[in-house]
């Protein structure tokens, strides 16, 4: 049986690392902040916490739940338990759409990930002293079109990932968490410090902290909306990596003795902190050296290089950065790899190793027509609805797929599976477990199912 073969997690800190590891990623770093200052501040973080606890901490539970129960992949996992509680085997489903988007984002997860490892490599070699606005700017749309270094970088990202996955939970996945997860903290507290006393540091509190809840409320044009609201909904549950497969997979290698409730709320404690620390890492910087405060891959790759390149100590500020938001992207991208590869091997009975590297290999290879998408690269030019194949990739998955799987799997949970089970597992105080099944039967289902309506009615009427 593969119960019997199946890994497991040594301890419950190598858990929480490897959680922890999963959820902090290129979001936290890169469009939490921004999404916050933008959304009202305050009144952003506030509604977005409220969302992570009490919306996505619920899934988050039932996902940990789900795979410690099935001890198989999500796939494996899902099916078993629909066969035990006697339901429909389509609800395997929740677990193939785990598996594959799973596939499909790291596939060009891990191209941003080669441009991390990249940047960290070009601010170490002092690339950014001196460089202007428009220096900076050419610098990274020159890279992101040059077929050759984004090929070279985005395999190179994927190698490290294969190489820790390949060599299984304890010896692979747990050894990289518990070095690079401690290292992760230590560096963004080193960058917080060092932002916070050379940088602007009243400005970027009160663009992530002063409420304006108006602000949170309003669109561009002025006018009464919930974009933002929603938006934050979506955020927190792409930021605890739900509804991918990866929490399922890595509740799989759970023992029974590790308390799913307690750990999941330390989880979504120390991704919130995360999200909070990279927004005063990165906005005191932005303040004082007069950066546009827009997110995404423009603020990381373009904007901050500027000031590294002026700042004292920028070399190893830029370098330190940039392997934060290394090791922020390899600890997810072996969670994304991990559910794919758990369940060819438990399909096929191939060894690990193998299947790891295989795998790997297709998602690279997938990855190229990714990577060759961006800037005026050799596939720059290739549209759909609008989107290049990135884009595509990520609509797909962030819209679709998981809004979907994610509201499926709190009504499985919350419905067809007996609650006198989920008490089992869970093993929560009678208070707690109650709070918990309202939450994940009415609450979570809904609050997704209202996004998932809102993405689909922009799409096709706006
Ligand atoms: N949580 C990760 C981030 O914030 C992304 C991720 C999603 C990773 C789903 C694994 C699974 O970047």
């Amino acid at each position: 049986m593969a119960a019997a073969t199946h890994a497991h997690w040594s301890s419950r800190w190598a858990f929480i690392m490897a959680a922890v590891g999963s959820a902090v990623g290129l979001g936290n770093i890169w469009k939490f902040p921004y999404e916050a200052g933008e959304g009202g501040g305050g009144a952003f973080v506030l509604i977005y916490l409220l969302f992570v606890f009490f919306i996505g901490t619920p899934v988050l539970i039932a996902e940990l739940s789900l795979g410690r129960r099935g001890q198989l992949s999500p796939i494996g996992s899902m099916k078993k338990i629909a066969q035990e509680e006697k339901r429909n085997p389509l609800w395997g489903l929740i677990g193939w759409s785990g598996v594959v988007g799973a596939f499909i984002v790291i596939s060009f997860y891990s191209v941003v990930g080669g441009w991390t490892l990249a940047y960290m490599v070009k601010s170490a070699m002092g690339a950014f002293s001196g460089i202007d606005a428009a220096t900076s700017q050419s610098t990274f749309v020159n890279y992101i079109s040059d077929p050759v270094w984004t090929l070279v970088s985005h395999f190179a990202f994927m190698a490290i990932t294969i190489f820790i996955v390949a060599r299984g939970v304890e010896g692979g996945l747990e050894k990289a968490v518990t070095v690079l997860m401690p290292a992760l903290f230590a560096i963004l507290i080193v960058l917080v410090v060092y932002s916070g006393v050379t940088g602007d540091f009243n400005a970027a509190i009160n663009f992530l902290f002063n409420p304006d809840f108006n602000k949170l409320v309003t669109n561009d044009a002025g006018n009464f909306s919930l974009d933002k609201v929603l938006q934050a909904l979506g955020q927190s549950f792409f930021s605890l990596s739900l509804a991918l497969g990866s929490i399922m997979t890595y509740g799989s290698y759970l023992t029974r003795d590790v308390n799913i409730g307690k750990s999941a709320l330390t989880i979504a404690g120390a991704d919130s902190a995360v999200a909070l620390m990279a927004g005063l890492a990165i906005f005191p910087i932005v303040f004082a050296y007069g950066l546009d405060v827009a997110g995404g891959g423009g603020l990381v790759f373009m904007s901050l290089p500027i000031a590294f390149g002026q700042m004292p100590l920028g070399v190893v500020v830029g370098t330190l950065f940039f392997g934060l938001l290394g090791v922020a992207a390899i600890t997810s991208s072996i969670s994304l790899l991990e559910p794919p590869v758990s369940y060819i091997e438990e399909k096929t009975g191939l060894n690990r190793r193998k299947v790891a590297i295989y795998m790997g290999i297709a998602a690279g290879l997938v990855g190229v027509l990714s990577a060759y998408s961006q800037g005026n690269n050799l596939l720059s030019g290739i549209r759909l609805f609008g989107l290049d194949i990135m884009g595509v990739k990520d609509f797909l998955t962030n819209n679709i797929m998981m809004p979907l799987a994610g509201m499926f799997t709190a009504l499985f949970v919350g419905w067809f599976v007996s609650r006198k089970a989920m008490m089992d597992e869970l093993a929560m105080e009678d208070q707690t477990f109650r709070i918990w099944y309202f939450l994940v039967r009415y609450i979570s289902p809904l609050a997704i199912g209202i996004v998932f309506v809102k993405i689909i009615y922009d799409t096709v009427v706006g």
